[in-house]
């Protein structure tokens, strides 16, 4: 089997929609076809400042919705990056053949630094996209399935593998993004030009998975449209509008075309209606099996102990080898 590997942050406790359709509804297709792999990566949710007790917190809370939303953890490894050394280990030697302009270039970085001023970054959330490559390099990854913002950092990983192989013998499989076009990027509700993120100013653009389901509704309602009054998709000139489709679209599996067909002549009140009915329906059975996983902590972690010993497994091979290679051990 082909492998996969797939790591989402702790950042805010609850993941949101564009977490949910950008990348965990391909996770949990592609987990019959491939050996997969998923993390909580809180080893890069370090690289911005943390509250210890709250980040305990987070990544258990960001584990139970994986597996509330389908992620199955007797058939794929579900675990949490720090318990498994081999990569920051691998990061570090992933670092020294990292060129400085490289690092520099990476879109993600900048923005992210940008948002805090350059001197209140950190030299880990420089390399933050290093350790991303060490993630997926140690688990001999074929498939990487993420949202369209993370494709650089898989575009670095695929350099330093190469670059690795040719410098040290053939060492490292080169992995491939996976992106969905249509749904790789969902956008924020109240400013969607901007993509759904944790870290948006305000919650009222944001759908995440734990919020009760009236609360849902009522910001989906609230979601900022256009005065056209017609449902169709138009990116540039209808952002709002082109938004709430592809969430309907990524939903219920029905075409953007056949939607816009489907809502001719209706008001955006009901068209609003039916994507809040869709996401509810969606969300509201993974945030009740999320609780009930969050009851039982020990449970949780338990199932999270025995994966990271799966993953540790393959991650201390691919580094050992790695080691050898550069003539360490
Ligand atoms: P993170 O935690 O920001 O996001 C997790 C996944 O969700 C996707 N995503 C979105 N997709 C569509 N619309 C959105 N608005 C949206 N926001 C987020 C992201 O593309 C991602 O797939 N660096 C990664 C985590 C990571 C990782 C890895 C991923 C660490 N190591 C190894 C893959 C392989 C990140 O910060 O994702």
């Amino acid at each position: 089997k082909p492998r996969l590997y797939s790591g989402m942050q702790p950042s805010s406790g609850s993941l949101h929609i564009g977490n949910l359709i950008g990348a965990i509804f391909q996770w949990r297709r592609m987990q019959e076809e491939y050996d997969a792999t998923f993390s909580v990566v809180d080893l890069h949710a370090i690289t911005v400042p943390q509250d210890p007790k709250v980040l305990r917190e987070q990544v258990r809370t960001v584990a139970a919705q994986y597996i509330a939303a389908g992620i199955d953890p007797s058939r794929s490894v579900l675990y949490v990056q720090s318990a498994v050394p081999a990569h920051a280990q691998l990061a570090w030697v992933l670092s020294t053949i990292t060129g400085f302009g490289e690092a520099s270039r990476m879109t993600q970085f900048k923005d992210k630094s940008a948002r805090q001023g350059a001197d209140a970054a950190s030299v880990g959330l420089f390399t933050y996209p290093i350790l991303m490559a060490a993630d997926i390099l140690l688990f001999d990854t074929d498939a990487v399935p993420v949202g369209d913002d993370q494709k650089q950092h898989v575009e670095l990983t695929r350099d330093l593998a190469t670059r690795f192989n040719a410098r040290f013998g053939d060492t490292f499989v080169v992995p491939k993004p996976v992106i969905q076009a249509e749904s790789a990027r969902i956008y924020d509700l109240q400013e969607p030009t901007a993509k759904m993120s944790k870290s948006a100013a305000t919650d009222k653009g944001l759908l995440s998975l734990l919020d009760e389901p009236t609360k849902v509704a009522k910001k989906i309602r609230s979601a900022v449209t256009d005065m056209e009054g017609v449902v169709r998709a138009d990116r540039e000139q209808k952002p709002g509008v082109t938004n709430l489709l592809t969430i309907l679209s990524s939903i219920t599996g029905t075409p953007v075309p056949e939607l816009e067909t489907r809502f001719e002549g209706q008001q955006y009140g009901a068209f609003k209606a039916e994507v809040a009915d869709a996401v509810v329906a969606e969300v509201a059975p993974i945030r009740e099996r999320a609780l009930e996983l969050l009851a039982d902590p020990a449970e949780l972690d338990r199932i999270l102990a025995s994966n990271a010993a799966r993953a540790s497994e393959v991650a201390e091979a691919t580094l050992d080898r790695a080691y050898r290679a550069i003539g360490l051990r």
